[in-house]
């Protein structure tokens, strides 16, 4: 009986740790460095001293200016990952701005360690994320006005279009203090080296001409 107690205990430990995705803080800061004296990695980044921490540390300045949307998408996401945002580390969350100019797109892309919740600060959008296979490519899509918010769940993807005719604002807020970004045509037909063309003439059914084209378009740098 006790046996099958302890047994029971350390399953559920490791089921716990299996389930995992950001680890949950063990203090109360933990302020990411990049100041590394060794080549040793951890899975997330180095914590500053939490005594050298400091009010700044906690502050993030760069999603006060609107991104530059001259681009053939017409959108600009502006990221406060761990990465730009420090004072996030351990703690499981992140943001975005995303700004569109009129027609401006924000293309399928997913975020494979995050679900993203998004409000629509000015314009209209139209918004939607596509289920797995499982639940046959399901689109489940939305018109959002100001003040509006939808949720796009972890790793399915998604897009968002300015179907205004003035310039829209949206923010979002991510599960994850590096949610990662995919955008889809990017990968596919931008990859580095490049995806054989047998590869992609089959997978999409079309001809090579065709695969050439969206090669030729995506092979530039995806950020
Ligand atoms: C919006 O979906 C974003 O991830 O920028
Ligand atoms: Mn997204």
């Amino acid at each position: 009986m006790k046996f099958l107690l302890i047994s029971f205990l350390i399953l559920a430990l490791a089921s716990a740790t299996a389930l995992a995705y950001d680890p949950s803080p063990l203090q109360d800061i933990c302020v990411a460095t990049n100041d590394l004296e060794s080549g040793v990695f951890v899975n997330g980044k180095f914590c500053k001293d939490p005594k050298q921490a400091t009010a700044d540390d906690f502050l993030f300045m760069g999603l006060r200016k609107p991104g530059n949307t001259s681009n053939p998408l017409g959108s600009k996401v502006t990221q406060a990952f761990v990465d730009q945002f420090p004072g996030l580390n351990t703690l499981g969350i992140s943001m975005v701005r995303v700004d569109f100019a009129p027609g401006g797109l924000n293309p399928p892309h997913n975020h494979p360690r995050g679900t993203e919740v998004q409000v629509v600060v000015e314009g209209t959008l139209l918004v939607g994320f596509v289920t797995s296979n499982e639940l046959n490519n399901t689109l489940f899509t939305k018109v959002l006005y100001k003040g509006d918010v939808f949720v796009f769940p972890i790793g399915l993807i998604h897009f968002q279009l300015n179907i205004g005719n003035t310039y829209a604002l949206s923010f979002s807020g991510f599960s994850s203090q590096n949610p990662g970004l995919t955008t889809i045509a990017n990968a596919v037909f931008g990859a580095k080296p490049p995806m054989s063309a047998d590869v992609l003439t089959k997978a999409f059914q079309v001809d090579k001409k065709v695969v050439d084209y969206l090669q030729a378009r995506f092979w530039y740098d995806n950020n």
